[in-house]
């Protein structure tokens, strides 16, 4: 099986609160669809989380009465986006059901903690794909936190030993060097820790679970003990489905140790 993280750059404007990329989401759904793959889906907040949860700081946990109705509102944003992202699939022929985070996990001091998984294994064995995604999650020691899509991926990896491991987002891979500002920069298609060691990534949008460069240590993390990794564009219709088939496309890949 393969475990796709639908990043919140490539499903939401990451700049525009509440803002859905149906178009993008739709694509990618059918592309899995075709590809015939047993797959599991994970998703980020994007818009619909990120803003909201910096605005209120709900990334350090409790410190003011204050937090707790945007605690609520991120959760109500975040289940609305979920259900978007679910009909889609169905819409697609893939039979797929909302597991909220929180009914899996906990946190401990931000540290994502598996309870009680049966659920998902339940609905993956009875051939239903359990979608879940980047969520506020309650904490046993700052009382609550923000869980994203790729720590709950990494939990999974655990749980399901995939294949493979995808993160979709809006840019091809990852570059030596920002793109936007250097026309020379290079995409890196295999990506050794040598090389991430010496290429600089800013973060340019609001995101309070770490950015890209949190993403590529999750990636290694992944890849040191469990299977390859790969970073692709889901903006450019396509390119999934060619990823999923064993061609070969424009991405960035981490192969396991
Ligand atoms: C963030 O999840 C969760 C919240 C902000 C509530 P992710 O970190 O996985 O989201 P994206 O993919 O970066 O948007």
């Amino acid at each position: 099986m393969i475990l796709i993280k639908f990043g919140g750059s490539v499903i939401t404007d990451k700049s525009k609160y509440h803002t859905f990329n149906a178009e993008y989401v739709k694509n990618m759904c059918n592309e899995i669809r075709e590809s015939g793959k047993k797959i599991i889906i994970v998703h980020g907040a994007g818009s619909f989380g990120h803003i909201l949860a910096k605005k209120n700081n709900l990334d350090e946990g409790y410190s003011c009465p204050t937090q707790i109705p945007a605690v609520a509102q991120v959760c109500y944003d975040v289940r609305e986006l979920n259900s978007m992202v679910v009909k889609e699939l169905n819409n697609a022929g893939i039979p797929a059901v909302s597991v909220p985070t929180g009914s899996c996990f906990m946190m401990k001091n931000k540290k994502l903690i598996m309870k009680d998984v049966s659920v998902l294994k339940s609905l993956y064995n009875c051939g239903i794909m359990p979608v879940m995604f980047g969520d506020v999650v309650m904490d046993e020691k700052l009382r609550f936190g923000i869980c994203s899509g790729d720590q709950i991926i990494e939990k999974l990896t655990k749980i399901f030993n995939p294949s493979r491991v995808i993160f979709v987002s809006d840019v091809d891979g990852l570059y030596d060097d920002d793109p936007q500002n250097n026309p020379n920069a290079r995409l890196i298609k295999e990506l050794s820790r040598s090389t991430f060691d010496k290429v600089s990534t800013d973060i340019t949008v609001t995101d309070v679970t770490g950015g890209i460069r949190e993403k590529i240590e999750t990636m290694f993390r992944i890849c040191s003990d469990s299977c390859d990794c790969v970073l692709v564009n889901g903006t450019v219709k396509g390119r999934l489905l060619s990823l999923l088939n064993g061609e070969k496309v424009m991405c960035t890949t981490i192969r396991r140790d």
